[in-house]
């Protein structure tokens, strides 16, 4: 991926998490997927009074773009924080991981985490999620 890319995966997760909505929790996070083809889906945290229903930026990014037919991906850009406060580096939550493993390469697909615009780092999706159960293992 090039430096530009990067920087406007970046750029969008933090605008997506403007989006979120949180009146439970306050807890605001944004996220940038990008597909093998080039296009960024943004995604935010969904919360409901129910609790449970909530969704995560991250799923809210894949959703979107499964239900497009898209399926191949690259890398996620994830930011989180309380509302008005500063960023706190935002690991996608287990389940998001899993998601993320249903349809991402372990060792290419990345994962970029921090606190700021200029401050974020990629993790490969093994490193998130090691030994995990993927749609191999379903291969008869
Ligand atoms: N959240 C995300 O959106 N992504 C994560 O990876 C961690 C947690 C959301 C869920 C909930 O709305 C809020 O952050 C606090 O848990």
């Amino acid at each position: 991926m090039t430096k530009e890319t990067e920087k406007l995966l970046v750029k969008t997760a933090l605008e997506y998490r403007k989006r979120a909505y949180t009146p439970y929790s306050g807890y605001k996070v944004g996220a940038a997927l990008l597909a093998k083809n080039g296009t960024i889906y943004g995604g935010c945290n969904i919360e409901n009074a129910a609790y449970t229903p909530t969704n995560c930026a991250e799923r809210t990014a894949f959703f979107k773009a499964v239900s497009e037919g898209v399926t191949e991906f690259e890398a996620i850009a994830v930011f989180g924080g309380y509302d008005g406060g500063k960023l706190k580096v935002c690991a996608p939550c287990g389940v998001c991981r899993q998601v993320m493993a249903e349809f991402c390469d372990p060792d290419e697909f990345i994962i970029y985490i921090g606190t700021s615009e200029e401050d974020y780092k990629p993790h490969t999706l093994r490193e998130m999620l090691p030994f995990s159960f993927s749609p191999k293992e379903l291969e008869k």
